[in-house]
């Protein structure tokens, strides 16, 4: 297949254009060369132009092209993941491109960035409503609903993946983020302001998921080669918590006034059971995850 990446030269991009490079024909696009050296088309998400002589002769598209987080501030991250994503798409339509594959977001749910967000009920799954408040989540919610729109209107194969926090092998970050949530207390409260200065960042609030970048490209692949599907949406994440207490210790510590607990019986097997649940991109596109924190810990610690 010949596959477009956008945002090919980011964190994931990188590894997710090496993986389908082995049994696709991939092209990447982004404002900035790769760091690893491979081409890169240089172009902006934003410009109809520019994105659609990128398209010509594609087959699908891989759009990771955005802002990752609530820096730097509102308007910028409307306008590349917002407008971008418009643009991706619709670029994508006119060209004949039938095959998508958005990155989403956690985030999507209101998780992480939202204030005062908790979760209905857990393990977290793609049925729980989603209540963004903060520019990011919501750029995330919104790019997924243009997805629904191009397959009502064009029939497109749209496949949006709400990856949870991506953890890149060797990173010197993994260390902060093991450390935040395996000391006493380190998942309580982790106050993070952003350009407002309002929103507070708990480890809790993430669920404790995370999952590793070479998980991600999996997800990436299978989703791309599964077409068919019409709009669908996954979480993407490991096959544990990120956290040496059990799943619903951790539940009845932090969500003692939880709702819903679902099918809480699975924990009694599978203690570290994820809280944001994987089990519908692990039944409809065989997901399996392979890396675990543990191991990433070792490596930086
Ligand atoms: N890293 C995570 O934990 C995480 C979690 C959930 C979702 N995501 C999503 O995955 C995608 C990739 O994230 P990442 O961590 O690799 O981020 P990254 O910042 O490393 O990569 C994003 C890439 O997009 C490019 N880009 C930004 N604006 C652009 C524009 N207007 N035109 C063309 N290219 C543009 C950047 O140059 C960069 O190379 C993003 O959409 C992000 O929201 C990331």
């Amino acid at each position: 297949m010949k596959i477009m990446v956008t945002g090919g030269s980011g964190l994931i991009g990188q590894r997710v254009c090496e993986r389908l490079r082995e049994s696709h024909d991939v092209s990447a696009l982004d404002l900035v060369e790769s760091p690893s050296g491979d081409r890169t088309v240089v172009a902006d998400v934003t410009s109809y132009d520019q994105v659609d002589a990128a398209f010509r002769d594609q087959e699908a598209v891989v759009h990771l092209a955005g802002i990752p987080s609530l820096l730097p501030d509102h308007l910028s991250i409307m306008n590349a993941n917002v407008r971008g994503t418009y643009t991706v798409l619709h670029a994508a339509a006119a060209r004949g491109i039938r095959r998508i594959v958005f990155a989403s977001s956690n985030c999507a749910y209101g998780m992480l960035f939202s204030k005062d967000w908790k979760p209905d009920f857990l393990p977290l799954d793609e049925t729980h409503p989603c209540t963004p408040d903060e520019p990011y989540g919501l750029s995330k919610l919104l790019g997924e609903q243009m997805c629904a729109a191009l397959t009502r209107r064009y029939g497109s194969d749209t496949t949006c993946l709400r990856f949870t926090t991506v953890l890149f092998p060797g990173s010197e970050k993994n260390r902060d983020f093991f450390r935040a949530v395996n000391e006493p207390g380190g998942m309580v409260a982790q106050t993070s302001l952003n350009q407002t200065g309002e929103m507070t960042v708990t480890n809790a609030g993430r669920l404790w998921g995370y999952v590793d970048v070479r998980d991600v490209a999996q997800a990436v692949q299978l989703a791309l080669e599964a077409g068919g599907g019409g709009h669908r949406v996954y979480n993407v994440g490991a096959a544990d918590v990120c956290s040496e207490v059990p799943s619903l210790d951790l539940v009845r510590e932090y969500y003692p006034d939880l709702p819903e607990l679902r099918r809480a019986e699975r924990f009694a097997d599978r203690p570290f059971d994820p809280l944001f649940s994987i089990d519908r991109v692990v039944e409809d596109l065989g997901f399996s995850p392979r890396y675990a924190w543990r191991e990433l810990a070792a490596e930086v610690v």
